[in-house]
C-alpha cells in the first residue's frame, strides 16, 4: 500500500497553505476586504480556467477571514438570485419560512444581522456563470444593495470568464463599477510544487521520486490546472497500488492520464500505415521505463521491428519523418532539448495519453493482423 492518507488527493481538500495565489488573495483584501472594514462596500469578479485555484481561495479566505460574516453559496445549485439569497439569509441565521421573499426583505433581514452582530456580510456566490448571464435583475439587486437598501454586504462572484466577455456597455454601466481578479493558469514548475505538497501527505516515502512528480507536472501543463495535476497523482498511485507496486513509474502515469482523457484509439491506429505502426511500435519499446525517448534508440528498436515484423520502415530520415507525422497526429509528442554546454539539441520523444504496454499491445495485434 503506498497511500497512506488519501484525503489530500481529493478534490474537496483545501491546502493548508494556498501556494501561488498570494496575489490574488492580496487582491481581495486590498479592493474589498479593508475597505469593508471601514463600511465600504465593493464587488468583484474572479474568474480563470478550471483547476486555477478559485474555489480553494475563495474557502480558504472564508477559514481564515474572521472579522466578516462570510457566506458561500453554489450558484449552480439554484435557479435565481433571490432562491440563492433566501437560503444565504438562512445560512445567517434567520429562518424565512417562505421561499417568495422579496428583494427588500431580504436585504434588511441581512442589514439587521449584521448590525446585530456588528460584522459587515461578504457572499461569496461560486460558479456564478449562468446567474451572471440570465439573472440580470438578481445581480442588479445584489451589486447595488448597498446603495439601494443600505445593506452592509460586498460580493464575489467566481466564473471561468471574464463577465465583461457577455456584457454590453449598458449591462456594465446599470450593474455599477466591479473589478475583476484573474486566476492565471499554473505553470508546470507550480503544478509540480503542488503535487509535491499533496504526495508527501498522502504517500508513503519511497513511494515516488521527484522525476514522476514532474512527468506529471509536464503533462498537467497543457491544462495549467491543478485539478488536473492532483487527479493524475492521484490516480498513478492506484494504478501504482492496484499492480501491487511499492514505487510508482512512468506507466502509471500514462494509466492514469489515459483515465483521465483517452486520446490513442482503436480508430486512430487504423489510419495508420505498417511503417508508422512500425515506428511508434519501436518508439513504445523504448519508453519503457522511460518517461521519454530519443532518436537513437528508436532507430535502434525500429531495426528489430523491421526483422520481427518482415518490413522496412526505411532509412533514418525516413524514420524522422515518420515520427515527424505521428507528432502531427498527435499520437507521439516531440520535444527539442539542449544537451548541455555548446553540444547542440536533440530531439526527445514521448507519448503521454496512454500506457506504452496498452498501446504495444494493440499495435502488435494490427501488424500480425496485417503481416
Ligand atoms: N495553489 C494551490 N495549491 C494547492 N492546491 C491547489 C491550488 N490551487 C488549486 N489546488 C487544488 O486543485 C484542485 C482544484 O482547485 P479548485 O477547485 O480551487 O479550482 P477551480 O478554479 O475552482 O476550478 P473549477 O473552475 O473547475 O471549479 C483542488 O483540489 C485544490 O485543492
Ligand atoms: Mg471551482
Amino acid at each position: 500500500m503506498i497511500i497512506k492518507n488519501p484525503d489530500p488527493l481529493d478534490f474537496s481538500y483545501v491546502p493548508q497553505n494556498l501556494r501561488f495565489r498570494e496575489t490574488q488573495i492580496d487582491t481581495v483584501k486590498k479592493l474589498m476586504l479593508e475597505p469593508l472594514k471601514a463600511g465600504v462596500c465593493s464587488n468583484l469578479v474572479a474568474f480563470g480556467d478550471s483547476g486555477t485555484g478559485k474555489t480553494s481561495t475563495m474557502r480558504y479566505l472564508i477559514r481564515e477571514e474572521k472579522r466578516f460574516l462570510m457566506v458561500y453559496e453554489n450558484a449552480l445549485s439554484f435557479g435565481s438570485m433571490r432562491l440563492l439569497l433566501a437560503d444565504a439569509l438562512s445560512r445567517l441565521g434567520r429562518i424565512t419560512g417562505t421561499k417568495n421573499i422579496a428583494y427588500p426583505d431580504i436585504f434588511r433581514a441581512m442589514k439587521r444581522i449584521s448590525q446585530e452582530k456588528g460584522r459587515n456580510i461578504v457572499l461569496i456566490m461560486d460558479e456564478a456563470t449562468n446567474i451572471i448571464k440570465f439573472d440580470r435583475d438578481g445581480v442588479y439587486n445584489l451589486l447595488r444593495a448597498s446603495e439601494i437598501y443600505g445593506t452592509p454586504i460586498s460580493s464575489i462572484m467566481v466564473s471561468m470568464e471574464d463577465p465583461s466577455v457577455y456584457m454590453n456597455e449598458r449591462d456594465r454601466k446599470s450593474l455599477g463599477v466591479f473589478s475583476t481578479i484573474l486566476f492565471n493558469r499554473y505553470s508546470r514548475e507550480e503544478l509540480t510544487r503542488i503535487i509535491e505538497e499533496r504526495a508527501r501527505i498522502s504517500l508513503e516515502y519511497g513511494s515516488y521520486d521527484q522525476e514522476i512528480l514532474e512527468y506529471i507536472g509536464e503533462i498537467a501543463q497543457p491544462f495549467g490546472s491543478a485539478r488536473v495535476a492532483i487527479e493524475l497523482l492521484q490516480k498513478s498511485a492506484y494504478a501504482c497500488q492496484y499492480r501491487n507496486g511499492d514505487r510508482m513509474e512512468n506507466e502509471d502515469v500514462r494509466t492514469a492520464k489515459s483515465m483521465i482523457n483517452p486520446y490513442v484509439t482503436e480508430s486512430k491506429l487504423g489510419e495508420l500505415d505498417s511503417d508508422e505502426l512500425a515506428v511508434l511500435l519501436a518508439i513504445c519499446r523504448c519508453l519503457k521505463s522511460e518517461a521519454s525517448t530519443d532518436m537513437t534508440c528508436v532507430l535502434r528498436e525500429i531495426r528489430v521491428v523491421n526483422e520481427q515484423y518482415g518490413v522496412d520502415a526505411g532509412e533514418s530520415s525516413k524514420v524522422y519523418r515518420t515520427v515527424k507525422r505521428l507528432e502531427t497526429l498527435g499520437i507521439v509528442e516531440g520535444k527539442i532539448v539542449g544537451r548541455g554546454d555548446k553540444k547542440g539539441v536533440s530531439k526527445m520523444i514521448g507519448i503521454n495519453d496512454v500506457p506504452v504496454s496498452i498501446l504495444e499491445e494493440k499495435i502488435t495485434s494490427f501488424m500480425s493482423r496485417t503481416h
